[in-house]
């Protein structure tokens, strides 16, 4: 057996390697260790979550953001995005249309600093008390822990906060002075400690990442056991100062969702809308690769455009029921099934 595939059958027994294993495998994927990887993943995946996929309705409640990360088209800096914040009564009626496609989870996500951790917490109450067999999952950056402690105690189950990079020194390429990995590290420890089902995650082929880079991601996310893990490919948006930059590939980031689902067989992994942007049937090939939940857009059609991260995005035309039914036929037509359940991790 080859050396690397003999990897690949040693981290599906042990998941665990060393950083330096981690590397080779980054640095030696090819068509075929990448079919065997999705191969092995599928497998282990199967055998604790079956064929069902969990499905999270996205909620994107606002394009102002206070943070200029050089990626995101919805940075401060962007004179050409055009920012909006939905209402309360916006959210909670996307909420209602989410429930009755059968959707038991919702996700708040948006641009850092513009809901008020009070705001946040009040929405969460109302959410959980209209609808209390549904999970929310907030993704809204970063707070001070006196804040996610609130969030938490208002009945918010899950929070998603990409760490972006475990390499400090990459952290600061895709970062502004000011915005700081050792902060991003206290809040994912925070939502850990506070009981949050805690998600990080990064993009994949971001601008300045490496094998070795990418190895430290893989090592972050055997240590710290998340229960989500979102990875996208990286996408350039026009108006940021990557918009030039080469964008990641769906080849690749497919490869380390396998990885991810051998490292911890029962991480929450979506396949996102960035890989169903980079290739047409990304997300049914993330499945495929190890990923189980999908996330359809929930957010009312007039926003969509605005919610621009990177050019090109997907779902940005289709109305909530459309996305539903579209991907309903996409998990079918693949032998999965999208189910009406809260999704929660399950432990092994
Ligand atoms: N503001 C919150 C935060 O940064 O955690 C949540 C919203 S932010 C838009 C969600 C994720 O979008 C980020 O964690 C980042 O990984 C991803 N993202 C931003 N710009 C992107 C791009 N150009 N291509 C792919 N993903 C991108
Ligand atoms: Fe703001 Fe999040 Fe975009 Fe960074 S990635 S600019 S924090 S919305
Ligand atoms: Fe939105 Fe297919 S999921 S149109």
């Amino acid at each position: 057996m080859m050396k690397n595939e003999a990897l690949i059958d040693r981290l599906a027994q042990t998941h665990t390697l060393t950083l330096a294993e981690y590397e080779a495998l980054v640095a030696g994927q090819t068509p075929e260790l990448a079919a065997y990887a999705a191969q092995r993943a599928d497998t282990l995946r199967r055998a604790v979550y079956g064929t069902e996929v969990y499905v999270r309705g996205l909620i994107e409640v606002s394009s102002v953001c206070r943070n200029d990360c050089y990626y995101c088209g919805l940075r401060r800096s962007n004179a050409a995005c055009e920012r909006y914040t939905l209402t309360d009564a916006q959210i909670l009626d996307c909420c209602e249309a989410g429930y009755s496609y059968g959707f038991r989870t919702f996700v708040l996500q948006g641009g850092e600093g513009v809901l008020s951790a009070h705001r946040v917490c009040a929405l969460v109450r109302e959410i959980k008390t209209r609808r209390p067999d549904c999970a929310v999952t907030l993704s809204l950056g970063e707070y001070p822990t006196a804040d996610y402690a609130a969030m938490r105690a208002a009945g918010a189950d899950r929070y998603l906060l990409r760490h972006e990079t475990a390499d400090p020194a990459h952290y600061a390429r895709l970062h502004p002075v000011g915005m700081s990995f050792e902060n991003r590290m206290r809040c994912l420890r925070d939502l850990k400690a506070l009981g949050f089902q805690t998600g990080c995650g990064f993009m994949v082929g971001s601008p300045g990442q490496t094998p070795q880079t990418l190895a430290q991601d893989l090592k972050f996310v055997e240590t710290f056991q998340p229960a989500m893990c979102g990875i996208g490919p990286f996408l350039p948006q026009k108006d940021t100062p990557f918009g030039k930059e080469p964008p990641g590939t769906a080849e690749q980031t497919l490869y380390l969702l396998s990885l991810l689902q051998l490292i911890r067989p029962n991480l929450l992994l979506p396949a996102t809308t960035a890989l169903g942007t980079a290739a047409q049937d990304g997300r049914e090939r993330g499945i495929l690769a190890g990923a189980n939940v999908v996330m359809p857009n929930l957010s009312p059609v007039e926003v969509r455009k605005k919610y621009a991260l990177y050019d090109g995005k997907i779902c940005t035309g289709e109305e909530s029921a459309q996305c539903r039914d579209c991907l309903a036929r996409r998990m079918e037509a693949i032998g999965f099934r999208i189910v009406t359940a809260r999704g929660d991790i399950k432990e092994v």
